[in-house]
């Protein structure tokens, strides 16, 4: 029996929080980590593409190089990363993968999407715990044009499909400098050489999945944050994201894996709870109503202060 790994990346280096370029060379070059969560996060994707496929998945025509580059580099980096885990057969174009945790045999020939049950990016995607999106480079920009998103920090697939890196990021407080800078940072990203960094928000309640198309269902939580159960109720999101050239399509491949973990669970770390607590008492307004904070900010402070 394999064993997998806790893991939380706490995403604040400082006591205060600003919108920077913030990626940094990803180390060991491998966009997946197979967590101690595997069983509970693939069998939630799993459902909620059958449930809400609409919603979870989408690919625009033209995509499906680039998917199938994806599928080569996440496999391949499963088979290298985790040899305990999984198992890759090549004989010419015939593949035979094993996903040893999941106890699956997949037969595929690459290149040919009617030897799979559903789209190379939706079928990767299955396998592993991180939502891909795919953005493909064309007249000097970057558009999302595929990708699976089970797991959504309040936005919508189906509402950005299409969308330019800029007109993604245009509900951001950021300066239109910095987003520009971002933006050529991506264009030129080479092949061999990913990136990675953090994004964090917080939440009430502990669900993954949180797109603002159910937001009757999960929102009116955040108005229900007490004294009493802010510990257990409001969580630190945090999404370790990858980006990596595609050679191929000259696409991009965009990873995240979402951690949750409680604000009580925080507060047991003194150096974290103190971060934390220093980020959230200096934050400018604009983020706290950017990131939905103002409901509950405050009980975290409370909450934090009395056990530092
Ligand atoms: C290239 C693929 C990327 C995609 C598809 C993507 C997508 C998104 C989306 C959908 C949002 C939420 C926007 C909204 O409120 O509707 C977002 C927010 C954001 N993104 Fe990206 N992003 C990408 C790359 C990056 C990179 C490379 C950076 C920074 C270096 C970045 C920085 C941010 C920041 C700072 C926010 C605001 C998050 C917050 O304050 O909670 N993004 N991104």
């Amino acid at each position: 029996m394999v064993s997998l790994k806790k893991r939380f990346p706490f995403p604040f280096e400082e006591d205060r929080h600003r919108y920077s370029n913030n990626l940094k060379p990803l180390e060991p070059p491998c966009c997946i980590q197979i967590t101690a969560e595997y069983f509970d996060e693939v069998s939630e994707k799993r459902r909620l593409l059958e449930a809400h496929p609409e919603r979870c998945f989408h690919a625009l025509p033209g995509t499906l190089e680039a998917q199938w580059e994806a599928v080569d580099t996440v496999v391949h980096q499963l088979v290298q990363n985790y040899p305990d885990c999984f198992w890759l057969d090549k004989r010419e174009d015939r593949w035979t993968f094993q996903n040893r945790l999941l106890d699956e045999t997949h037969q595929f020939t690459f290149g040919d999407a009617n030897t799979l049950p559903v789209q190379p990016l939706d079928w990767i995607g299955r396998q592993v715990q991180e939502d891909l999106l795919i953005m493909v480079q064309r007249d000097d920009d970057i558009f999302l044009e595929a990708g699976q998103l089970c797991f959504p920090s309040v936005w919508s697939l189906t509402f950005d499909l299409g969308m330019s890196f800029q007109e993604i990021h245009h509900p951001v407080p950021w300066s239109n400098e910095l987003s520009e800078k971002i933006r050529r940072f991506l264009l030129r990203v080479e092949a061999g050489q990913p990136w990675t960094r953090l994004n964090w928000a917080m939440q009430a309640g502990r669900r993954l999945h949180i797109p603002p198309e159910t937001f009757d269902e999960w929102g009116p939580e955040r108005y229900r944050v007490t004294q009493e159960n802010v510990a257990d109720t409001v969580h630190l999101r945090v999404e370790e994201q990858c980006v990596l050239r595609l050679p191929g399509s000259n696409a991009l491949l965009f990873s995240i894996h979402t951690y949750l973990k409680s604000v009580g669970e925080l507060s047991q770390r003194p150096d974290w709870a103190h971060k934390v607590h220093s980020v959230l008492t200096t934050l400018p307004e604009a983020i706290i109503a950017y990131k939905g904070l103002s409901a509950y900010r405050k009980q975290v402070i409370d909450y934090l202060e009395r056990c530092l």
